[in-house]
């Protein structure tokens, strides 16, 4: 049961009261918002629960291996990677205008605090991956209120986990946007996956309700730090850059497995652009089964917030496309017989990188095309970590977003990286895994000194 409005509105809502929290984070942060908002933001805090350090450990040790594909770390370390403190998990719910459509939503995300912060806390903006399922969104971490849950690869965020350990159990406060078109708010709303407005708009939202939150509960927000995996860190970035419009001060920002160009991603993705082996390598990992679905859910939702009718019947070839619409609905991957199931370079109608085939198809590709992070002078730190063994992301799409952005970008290759690994060892690597680097974690704590 939700307890009444009523009750939630004297405890927790907060009228847009950002003009006592840190002026440097949010004088500009409101500017971000002026564009996009017409009513004031409120937000809500549910479900609230406590999590123990060595819960939080022993989730993330019996989950490690899942994410080290390509076996590159040592098995988790409790006694130097091992949760600090306990963490409090609570639902943040809060409302979105969705820019591409004008639709306003109430859209959810995970707000988690370490039990040992005092007056201030840094704090970290997680964006997940892309998740091939309803559900598996960072604000359902709050169902270990069930002290017998036992967070699954299938069912769960294991990438939230993972920050949650590694940065709200060391001292960082987390927020963390469930996507709109994900989570218990979801009310059969399409997914927004890799729209650039909508999703950008949600992070801001969310980020901005939790930073309301933690001033409520007595935490003023220091310092802003941003991570994202894959979708996510396309996601990041795009945040990172509408954070830094509005004026916004992020002191680090790290993304592991980018793609940060939406248009040579996808020629990569149907075999229309090949890149030379990188450096050293004679052979480099082929594209993974994965990414067709994830093609579709993307035609899906710009066919869907980009008002482009029919863009998924006829992008797709025509001897996928039931299952195509079927999986854009259903999200069943086991409704789908391996044999009968496209890749992502068999996926697309042969015309569709030739020549013009329809309105729809042209305007995806203009979206595509102006979607793009890349094009963007980054002012403050930003590491890209990427993988030398990645099914998803050739090295030479990193190198040419560092190339393009600026003196504050700085790349870290993970050599035999796979998709996961890279993001893992991002989180819990050292300098043997990251090419002489320091892991984020490290890296954001060396930023607090
Ligand atoms: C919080 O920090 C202040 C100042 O350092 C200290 O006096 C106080 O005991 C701390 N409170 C807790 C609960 O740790
Ligand atoms: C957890 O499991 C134990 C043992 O199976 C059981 O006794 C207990 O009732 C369960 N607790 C909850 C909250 O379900
Ligand atoms: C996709 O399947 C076709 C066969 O239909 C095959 O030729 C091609 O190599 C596959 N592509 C990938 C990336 O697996
Ligand atoms: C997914 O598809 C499989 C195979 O057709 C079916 O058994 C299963 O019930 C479906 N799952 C859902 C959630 O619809
Ligand atoms: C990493 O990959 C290289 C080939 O690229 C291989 O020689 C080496 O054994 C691999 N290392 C590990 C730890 O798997």
């Amino acid at each position: 049961m939700r307890r009444s409005m009523g009750t939630f509105f004297s405890q927790t809502l907060c009228l847009l009261c950002l003009g006592s929290l840190i002026p440097g984070i949010m004088a500009g942060f409101l500017e971000t918002r002026t564009g996009y908002l017409t009513e004031p933001a409120a937000y809500r805090l549910e479900a609230e629960t406590m999590v123990t350090a060595e819960r939080l450990s022993s989730a993330v040790a019996s989950s490690f291996a899942l994410f080290d594909t390509s076996s590159i770390l040592p098995a988790l370390d409790s006694g130097t990677q091992g949760a600090g403190s306990d963490v409090i998990l609570r639902r943040i719910v809060t409302r979105t205008i969705i820019p591409e459509t004008g639709d306003s939503v109430e859209v959810t995300g995970l707000l988690a605090v370490p039990v040992s912060a005092n007056s201030t806390v840094p704090v970290v903006s997680w964006q997940h991956g892309t998740i091939l399922s309803f559900d598996q969104v960072p604000s359902n971490m709050v169902k270990l209120s069930d002290p017998n849950y036992t967070l699954t690869d299938d069912a769960d965020s294991l990438e939230t986990l993972f920050n949650i350990q590694r940065f709200a159990a060391n001292g960082f406060a987390v927020i963390a946007a469930d996507y709109i078109g994900k989570g218990p708010l979801r009310n059969g709303r399409g997914e927004a996956y890799v729209v650039k407005g909508a999703t950008t708009q949600t992070c801001l939202d969310v980020l901005n309700a939790g930073l309301t939150a933690l001033k409520n509960l007595d935490l003023t927000p220091t310092k802003l730090f941003l991570h994202g995996w894959s979708q996510g860190a396309l996601n990041t970035q795009w945040l990172h850059q509408a954070l830094r419009s509005g004026g916004v001060a992020i002191e680090a920002t790290a993304v592991a497995s980018p793609f940060s160009d939406l248009d040579q991603a996808w020629r990569y993705w149907s075999g229309k652009v090949i890149f030379p082996l990188p450096e050293g390598l004679s052979s480099y990992a082929a594209l993974a089964p994965w990414i067709a679905p994830c093609m579709i859910v993307a035609l899906g939702s710009y066919e869907l917030y980009y008002d482009l009718p029919g863009l998924l019947a006829t992008a797709v070839r025509p001897q996928y496309r039931e299952l195509a619409e079927r999986y854009w609905n259903d999200y069943n991957i086991s409704a789908i017989h391996p044999s009968d199931a496209p890749n992502s370079t068999n996926l697309l109608v042969d015309s569709f990188w030739k020549g013009y085939t329809n309105d729809q198809i042209s305007a995806l590709q203009r979206q595509l095309i102006s979607n793009t992070a890349i094009n963007w002078d980054y002012d403050s730190p930003i590491r890209f970590y990427y993988g030398l063994a990645d099914a998803a992301i050739h090295p030479a799409m990193v190198t040419r977003t560092l190339a393009a952005g600026g003196r504050f970008t700085e790349g870290i290759h993970v050599a035999n990286g796979s998709h996961r690994a890279t993001f893992l060892a991002g989180l819990y690597g050292d300098q043997t895994s990251l090419d002489g680097h320091d892991n984020v974690l490290s890296w954001f704590q060396s930023k607090l000194l």
